[in-house]
C-alpha cells in the first residue's frame, strides 16, 4: 500500500477518515472519474482533502481512490498535506461497489484508530462544522451517527405505473448525508458480517450507506443535523449548483469551507 508523508506519527492519531472517490461517476457522464472533476477551479478531492485535514485533531485519512489514480492521489496528497502536519495520508484502490471501497479503506487504518469518520468525496462543500458536530456524537455515544437535513419537497408512493398510491408523512423522514461516524470496533464488524452474509446470498441488496451496514447488524444509529452544502455531486445540475454556490459564497466573503488552512495554520503540528 503506498503511503504519503510517510513518516513517524507526530501524534497519536486515533481519529480516522475515509474519504470514498473510487466510483466512475456515470450519473455525471465526465471524462474522469468524478472526484477528479473540478469545481471552483479544484477537483471533488481536493474539496475534501483540504476539509478533512483543516479538523484540529490528529488523525489518519485514507483516500479510496479509482485503479489507476493512486499515484496522482498521492502527488494532491504531498502537495496539500505537507509533513509534519496534524494528518497522515494514506492511498488506496478502491473496488467495485461502494461498501467495497469502505472495507478496503478499514483495512489501511492504522491500530490507533479508535473512531472512524466515512465520507464521500462527491460532497465537496460540507462544512468542517458537520465533521466536528458528527465526531462529537460518536464520543457521546459511543454508536453510529449520520448528518440528516429535512426533506423539502412533498413524497409520494407510488405504484408500478406511476400513479400516486398515498401522501408520505414528511415530519419522520431526513435524507442523510456524510461523514458518517462511527467507533471502528463497531464499524469493522458490522462489514465483516455483510461481508460474510454476502457470499451466501443477501436479498436485502446492497447496502447504499455505511449506516444501514450497522444497522443490519444490529447497531444503533443517532443523527445529528446535517448542512445543505453537504449536497451530493450525482449528475451535471448538482455540479452547477455547487459552483453557483461557491461563487455566492465568495462574493459575500465567506468560504464554505469554515477551516480552510493555508501556510502556517494554527492547531497543526510543528515538524
Ligand atoms: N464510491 C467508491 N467506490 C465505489 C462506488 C462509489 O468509493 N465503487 C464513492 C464515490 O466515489 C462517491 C461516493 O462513493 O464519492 C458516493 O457514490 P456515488 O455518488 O454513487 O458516486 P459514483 O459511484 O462515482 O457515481 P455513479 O453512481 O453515478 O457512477
Ligand atoms: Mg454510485
Amino acid at each position: 500500500m503506498p503511503v504519503a508523508g510517510d513518516t513517524a506519527l507526530h501524534h497519536v492519531a486515533e481519529l480516522g477518515v475515509i474519504l470514498v472517490a473510487a466510483g466512475r461517476g456515470e450519473r455525471l457522464g465526465a471524462s474522469e472519474p468524478k472526484a477528479f472533476v473540478e469545481l471552483g477551479g479544484a477537483s471533488l478531492l481536493t474539496h475534501g482533502i483540504r476539509t478533512v485535514t483543516s479538523l484540529p485533531h490528529p488523525g489518519q485519512l485514507v483516500l479510496v481512490v479509482p485503479d489507476g489514480h493512486a499515484g496522482e492521489a498521492l502527488a494532491l496528497a504531498d502537495e496539500l498535506v505537507p509533513e509534519g502536519l496534524l494528518w497522515q495520508v494514506s492511498v488506496v484502490p478502491g473496488g467495485r461497489e461502494r461498501h467495497e471501497s469502505v472495507r478496503f479503506g478499514l483495512d489501511a487504518l492504522h491500530d490507533t484508530i479508535r473512531t472512524v469518520l466515512v465520507h464521500d468525496a462527491a460532497r465537496p462543500l460540507t462544512p468542517a462544522s458537520v465533521f466536528e458536530r458528527v465526531l462529537n456524537r460518536v464520543h457521546q455515544t459511543g454508536e453510529a451517527v449520520v448528518p440528516g437535513v429535512p426533506v423539502a419537497d412533498t413524497l409520494k408512493q407510488i405504484d408500478a405505473n406511476g400513479t400516486v398510491v398515498s401522501t408520505v408523512d414528511r415530519a419522520s423522514l431526513i435524507a442523510v448525508q456524510t461523514p458518517q461516524g462511527f467507533t471502528l470496533e463497531g464499524l469493522a464488524a458490522a462489514h465483516e458480517s455483510a461481508q460474510a452474509r454476502a457470499t451466501v446470498s443477501d436479498v436485502a441488496g446492497a447496502p447504499t450507506d455505511d449506516a444501514e451496514v450497522v444497522q443490519r447488524f444490529g447497531g444503533t444509529v443517532h443523527t445529528v443535523a446535517g448542512d445543505p452544502l453537504a449536497h451530493k455531486v450525482t449528475t451535471q445540475a448538482d455540479l452547477v449548483m455547487l459552483e453557483g454556490t461557491l461563487l455566492h459564497a465568495e462574493a459575500n466573503g465567506f468560504a464554505p469551507r469554515s477551516g480552510r488552512h493555508s501556510a502556517t495554520p494554527q492547531g497543526r503540528a510543528a515538524k
